[in-house]
């Protein structure tokens, strides 16, 4: 039976209309992985510090860990990795990434492939420092960078031939 506290909340998450029931202060990565199934978003540090809870909300990465249900309003758009990979941008990504050698355990991954998916949606072709810039938040314990700066680089400049494009 539903709490009296919950509330309802239809969001736009990968692009299908959802209806989520929750206590206001439950956080969206947990109302993502164990309601919605979508087991892509990572919980690391669960602070906000680390970025492997990372998914686009309207557009813009945030801590999905930091986020509760209370503070998402309805007909906002969600989109995790599961989301990213329906689209043209999150493959180019995906190659990259496999190309450049970019992935080692895989555990940021999704955080970083959601990252490098909203840099490149504002900004088709980023130099260097803008890449570095973007995933600041976005933590790895096993690549050093270079690989993962690397591969957006190489994404950047296969989508679309650096002008961008359809995501
Ligand atoms: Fe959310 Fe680390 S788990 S930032
Ligand atoms: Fe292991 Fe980034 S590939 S944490």
């Amino acid at each position: 039976m539903a709490s009296v506290d919950e509330i309802k909340r239809t969001w736009l998450v990968n692009g299908r209309r959802t209806e989520v029931r929750a206590v206001p202060g439950r956080r969206v990565l947990d109302i993502l992985r164990e309601e919605l199934g979508l087991t892509g978003t990572k919980e690391g540090c669960g602070e906000g510090e680390c970025g492997a809870c990372t998914v686009l909300l309207d557009g813009d990465a945030v801590a999905s860990c930091l986020l509760t249900a209370g503070q998402v309003a309805d007909g906002t758009e969600i989109m995790t990795i599961e989301g990213a990979m329906e689209t043209e941008l999150g493959r180019v990504l995906q190659q990259a990434y496999m190309e450049a050698g970019a992935v080692q355990c895989g555990f940021c991954i999704p955080g970083m492939i959601l990252s490098s998916w909203a840099l490149l949606k504002r900004n088709a072709r980023p130099t260097e420092e803008e890449v570095r810039v973007a995933l600041a938040g976005n933590l790895c314990r096993c690549t050093g960078y270079v690989k993962i700066v690397e591969a957006v680089l190489l994404a950047a400049e296969r989508w679309n031939g650096g002008k961008g494009g359809k995501a």
